[in-house]
């Protein structure tokens, strides 16, 4: 059975004493709910915030890792600095890491292997860009996309996958895919799991939606079949929307 999952990327927002401020706040108003919730902190934070959740359900994640074990890489963490902080699930792939840092998909294979070979859960994020769906290319580029990245894993890697498909037309502009588009896309990424490996993996991977998922939208877009929850960023900022979002799935 595959999870489902509410995860609040914080982006580079919040400083100490807000990260602090909002991490009570979700923890006081968390609902009793069976789906695993994910909050990712800014770096500078992310120890600071697995000391404030020690006793909470919240799972503190990370944003981004390198690839490198260590060295000379001004700027960057580690998948064992993760780990030694007590984090031990990462955001790979997010559309900003691509479009601002460069970040192309031989790149995030080598950090999809480094986090594996660490024994970190990744949250891998991908998603076209609105040329890509305008032109009717949205469904071959998810599938370049995956298969750059993901499909040189074995099967038993995928029990420490998580995908979350984030249209990038749609992260922070307001403008969300429909319920139907986010359905026939998620359902797409399974069949093509499916080929690429076998039922038992396509079926057992949780599949997030990610864009401008808001109170209003999260309750018809959770209810589609193959949408096992949400990777959400402004929204999760405001832990009543946040706590509305995750009471959706
Ligand atoms: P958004 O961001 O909810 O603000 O659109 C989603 C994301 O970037 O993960």
């Amino acid at each position: 059975m595959r999870s489902k999952i509410v995860a609040g990327n914080w982006k580079m927002n919040k400083n100490m004493e807000e990260t602090e401020a909002l991490l009570i706040e979700l923890s006081a108003k968390l609902p009793d709910t069976k789906a695993e919730v994910m909050v990712a902190p800014t770096f500078v934070n992310l120890a600071a915030a697995v000391r404030n959740l020690e006793t909470s359900r919240i799972e503190v994640i990370a944003q981004n890792m390198h690839f490198a074990e260590s060295g000379a890489y001004t700027g960057e963490i580690s998948a064992d600095m993760l780990l030694n902080i007590g984090v031990d699930t990462c955001i790979i792939g997010h559309s900003e890491r691509r479009a601002y840092f460069g970040e192309t998909d031989e790149i995030l294979a080598k950090k999809v292997k480094t986090a594996l070979e660490k024994g970190i859960r990744v949250m891998f994020c991908f998603g076209e860009e609105l040329e890509d769906r305008k032109s009717g290319n949205h469904f071959s580029v998810v599938e370049s996309q995956l298969k750059n990245a993901l499909f040189s894993l074995e099967s038993s890697d995928w029990s420490k996958i998580i995908l979350a498909y984030e249209p990038v037309w749609a992260i922070g502009t307001g403008e969300t895919a429909s319920p139907e588009q986010a359905q026939e896309m998620h359902a797409f990424i399974r069949k093509t799991i499916s080929e690429a490996y076998d039922g038992s993996v396509s079926n057992n991977v949780s599949i997030l939606y990610g864009g401008s998922v808001k109170p209003g939208n999260a309750e018809e877009i959770f209810s589609k079949p193959d949408v096992d929850g949400g990777l959400i960023g402004g929204a999760s900022l405001v832990s009543d929307d946040f706590v509305a979002i995750i009471n959706a799935i």
